[in-house]
């Protein structure tokens, strides 16, 4: 048995305070009878739950993981190559989670995981993609005006790209080390624009995503999203206050 509140707040209707208020409200009903006194405990499983006349639907906890994934293992969910997923990476205990964007097979660093459908739609939509960052390491020496011109947009086959920031970080023996933060999500995007100013991508990490970083963490290393990244993410996606009531 668990308390409503709490019971409500799980499968998404608002937050735990909130909840507590529409059951005051007399907006609650369990098995058919209004419930306004606090503290009420349920089973999730067999009582029938009703908020403002709606079912309640039960969903698994939500999970948000922030993964350094390392070269060699694919993001998406099935591969005619057999190759390595990264949610094997993942203990057994963890729930069924997905990746949040893609990263190649060959490319490392941040990767979200989450069973959040709402947040993984809004994360990934063309109206608010959040900004990610690289490091890539690159073949040759970028003249400052071919960093310009990506910066300002390259005609890659599909398409002008969006303004972008690119920064020089270092170089030494023939190649040189580039930050690039981009706000859209095309495939192979950072290799496809190294690639088009003539200097071809030889390795490749995300550092950030919006306002996510993988500080502390070592390839095939994981946490669990603390709560205000978490506020801060639904903020940057647009999700913002996601109370239904
Ligand atoms: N851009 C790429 O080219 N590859 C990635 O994995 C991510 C961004």
């Amino acid at each position: 048995m668990e308390r409503l509140h709490k019971v409500m707040a799980r499968a998404g209707v608002a937050s735990r305070r909130r909840c507590e208020e529409l059951i005051a409200s007399g907006m609650v009903k369990v098995n058919g009878k209004v419930i306004t006194e606090p503290g009420v405990k349920v089973d999730p499983a067999t009582d029938r739950i009703r908020v403002g006349g709606e079912p309640l639907e039960l969903s698994p906890a939500r999970q948000y993981i922030l993964m350094y994934k390392p070269r060699g293992y694919i993001t998406t969910m099935s591969d005619e190559k057999g190759r390595k997923k990264v949610t094997a990476l993942l203990k057994d205990n963890t729930g069924r989670v997905y990746p949040v964007g893609r990263l190649d097979y060959d490319s490392e660093g941040l990767l979200l995981l989450t069973n959040d459908g709402d947040l993984t739609y809004a994360l990934t939509h063309p109206k608010h993609l959040v900004s990610k960052t690289y490091q890539a390491r690159v073949s040759g020496v970028p003249e400052p005006v071919k960093l310009k011109q990506m910066e300002s947009g390259l005609p890659l086959e599909d398409g002008l790209t969006a303004p972008a920031r690119v920064r020089l970080k270092s170089q030494r023996e023939g190649n040189a080390l580039l930050e690039i933060t981009i706000h859209e999500g095309r495939k192979h995007q950072v290799k496809r624009m190294c690639e088009h100013i003539g200097h071809p991508v030889i390795r490749l990490k995300r550092i950030k995503f919006g306002n996510l970083n993988i500080d502390g963490l070592k390839p095939g290393q994981y946490r669990p999203l603390s709560g205000d990244e978490l506020k801060m993410l639904k903020e940057k996606s647009g999700l913002g206050n996601t109370d239904k009531y």
